[in-house]
């Protein structure tokens, strides 16, 4: 059994390569072989979205590239998981592009395939989940057995840390009873995955609650403002409730600002 991390960012000693890291650790202690791949030791050419559907007829793309070497590395997979930093609110360029590609490839040897997606938020926070809709589409398309991915930000790096070894642990317990999906288990299953459906407000409120659960305030000024950011929260999820979304945004906009600085 082999479980293999792909890492999407373009630092080897950054934080996707960390999560993958421990993920494969986990895997590892439940016994399977792991490797990781670093997308930005591998050629991967931009899809020029072609006609020629030379990917799909020969499994090459019409510009020579490692794709045919990366296709089969995922095809060959007991597990998969996939770490990519968040740009923009959205998946790294090497990790979009090795999703298009492969998605376009239309093999369909990763059907029932236990996949986990990490999606690495640094900055704001911001498209922490909005970023793992490109990651769950690529799951889905290539029908993947998917687990929930997890919000990774700077608030919560310990937490996630800890999740990543224990999804690791779980692909690697998945593939021991690997079983395809048909096309409706495949719907319900993409359909309940957490965080999927998260509007951007959504997601501003779940950065806003990582900022309080997580701040750990040393004096007595910082016990102070955890109290009032509590109490804060608490005053948004009212006006949200009353529809009086402008204040509420306002809420969330302050404290974020302010816990950015507090995480620095
Ligand atoms: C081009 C670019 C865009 C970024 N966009 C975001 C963003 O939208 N939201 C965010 O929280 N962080 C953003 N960041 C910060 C990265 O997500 C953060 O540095 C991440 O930890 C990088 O992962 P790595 O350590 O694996 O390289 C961006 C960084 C770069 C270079």
């Amino acid at each position: 059994m082999i479980v293999r991390g792909i890492v999407g960012s373009p630092n080897s000693q950054g934080r996707s390569a960390e999560l993958v890291q421990l993920a494969l650790q986990g895997a590892k202690d439940i016994g399977a072989d792991v490797e990781a791949i670093f997308l930005s030791d591998h050629d991967l050419k931009p899809c020029s979205d072609c006609t020629d559907l030379r990917c799909h007829d020969e499994g090459r793309c019409i510009f020579s590239d490692d794709l045919p070497k990366l296709s089969e590395k995922i095809d060959t997979s007991d597990g998969l998981i996939v770490a990519s930093p968040v740009y923009w609110s959205d998946v790294s360029n090497s990790t979009r592009t090795l999703f298009s590609k492969k998605i376009r490839m239309r093999t369909q040897k990763t059907n029932g395939l236990p996949a986990l997606g990490m999606l690495v938020a640094g900055g704001s926070g911001n498209g922490c989940t909005e970023a793992m809709r490109p990651m769950y589409l690529f799951f889905e398309k290539l029908r993947f057995r998917t687990i929930s991915s997890f919000p990774v930000t700077r608030y919560n790096y310990t937490q996630a840390r800890d999740y990543s070894y224990k999804g690791g642990k779980k692909i690697a317990e998945m593939a021991k009873n690997r079983s395809k999906l048909d096309p409706v288990a495949l719907q319900l299953l993409n359909n309940d995955l957490r965080y999927r459906n998260y509007s951007r407000i959504d997601e501003r409120r779940l950065i806003a609650r990582l900022i309080v659960d997580n701040f750990e305030p040393s004096t007595l000024d910082e016990r102070k403002i955890k109290k009032e950011w509590t109490t804060e929260m608490g005053r948004m999820k009212n006006l949200f409730s009353r529809d009086q979304k402008a204040e509420a945004i306002l809420i969330l906009d302050r404290i974020i600002m302010e816990g950015e600085k507090r995480f620095a």
